[in-house]
């Protein structure tokens, strides 16, 4: 048998098929886009391995997964393609819509057609699990309890509410087709191969290249941390024995504040790599006009994963940024191979030219 997933060629996605491969004797089989977060050379380990199948195809695009699904006799699918960014779903929400949105629908309706026609017991075997993130349950004050399964959704970014309303379609399909989906909730990833828009690479990058280091308000806004190995690992325990119809919240109990987060790699930097004029990494923090409709604070009550199907993570958030630093430290020419045109273009939109 064979799994498929979706957007393995971004973050968390090349992540989860380095790990299938390295751990798994079943192949997979990845589709991919290929947008500006997508990444082949995250996948060039891969490129002689006959258990791994690029495809690069838009999960828009329902006769390609169709017939991807009949081919390979595909026994679960992965759904980890989308527009991740909230900053860009601020300046542009459209491609979240057709992605997130669209985009789960029509992989939903590939399933449900291939699923259909499934005999016993591949029929009853047969997952999809849906990739999504805590950002759905919206923001928390700082004496509120982190999320659990059962909080409300209140989607505040356009990318947050295009998640939640695949996270709706992929219930329903299951509710009313009966097709056996399972849902996970994460909270924010960190580690190797993140595109360096994100809070953490880009910090990492622009600190190593003597540049600011942007903090949006206060800095004191807070996510809770998980490194993506970690992720991938709940996703491999929920595939594996996670029950049909259920929700689970994936997280590894590390809130910080970005402002601690932006200080803790700083502080890694002045071990493993002083600037060469003395001077401390933090001293480049430039405050810089808030995002819009910024949450405050996320948090993820992941009992149910533990207590039901018995998963922990391996990193604590020091042991994960000190691998994530070195890894980006040791990566130097991944990061430089994105930071090109596209890439400027984005920091003007964002940063304007406020940041040295
Ligand atoms: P990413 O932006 O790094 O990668 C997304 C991948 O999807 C890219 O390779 C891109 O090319 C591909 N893609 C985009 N549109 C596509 C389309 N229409 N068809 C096929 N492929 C397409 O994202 P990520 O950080 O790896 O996130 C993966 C999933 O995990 C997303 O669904 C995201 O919502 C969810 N998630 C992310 C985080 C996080 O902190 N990064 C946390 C929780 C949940
Ligand atoms: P990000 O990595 O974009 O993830 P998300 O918005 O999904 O949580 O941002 C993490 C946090 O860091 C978020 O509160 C916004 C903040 N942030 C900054 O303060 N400065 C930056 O330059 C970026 C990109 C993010």
């Amino acid at each position: 048998m064979t799994i498929l997933i979706t957007g393995g060629a971004g973050f968390i996605g090349s992540n989860f098929a380095l790990d299938w491969v390295r751990t798994s004797v079943e192949q997979i089989v990845n589709v991919d886009k290929l947008t500006y977060a997508g990444n082949l050379s995250n996948l060039d380990s891969l490129r002689d391995n006959h258990n791994h199948v690029f495809v690069r195809a838009d999960i828009n695009d329902y006769s390609v997964v169709l017939n991807l699904l009949q081919t390979y006799k595909v026994r679960a699918i992965l759904n980890f393609a989308a527009e991740s960014h909230v900053d860009r779903s601020i300046h542009g929400p459209r491609d979240f819509i057709e992605t997130n949105i669209v985009g789960t629908f029509n992989l939903l309706e590939a399933a449900r057609a291939y699923w259909g026609e499934l005999a016993e017991p591949e029929r009853q075997k047969f997952r999809f699990l849906h990739v999504s993130t805590d950002e759905v349950y919206g923001t928390l004050t700082a004496a509120q309890p982190a999320f659990t399964e059962m909080n409300q959704y209140q989607p505040n970014s356009p990318y947050a509410a295009s998640k939640a309303a695949s996270d709706h379609l992929v219930r329903a399909y299951c509710h009313t087709y009966g097709l056996p989906v399972i849902t996970t909730n994460c909270s924010n990833n960190y580690g190797p191969y993140q595109f360096p828009e994100k809070l953490i690479p880009l910090t990492i990058h622009r600190a190593l290249s003597g540049k600011e280091l942007p903090v949006y308000g206060d800095g004191q806004q807070v996510r809770d941390w998980l490194y993506v190995k970690d992720h991938c690992s709940a996703l491999r325990r929920v595939l594996e024995v996670g029950a049909v119809g259920e929700v689970y919240n994936i997280g590894g109990n590390n809130e910080k504040t970005n402002l601690d987060v932006v200080k803790v790699i700083c502080a890694l930097l002045d071990e493993l790599k002083p600037r060469a004029d003395r001077q401390l990494y933090e001293l480049r923090v430039a405050f810089v006009a808030d995002r819009p409709g910024h949450d405050r604070r996320y948090a993820i009550d992941a009992t149910k994963l533990a207590t039901q199907i018995s998963w922990q993570p391996d990193e604590t958030f020091e042991s994960g940024i000190r691998k994530t630093v070195e890894w980006y430290m040791g990566n130097q020419a991944w990061t430089e191979a994105i930071v090109n045109g596209e890439y400027r273009t984005w920091l003007e939109k964002q940063y304007g030219n406020t940041l040295s």
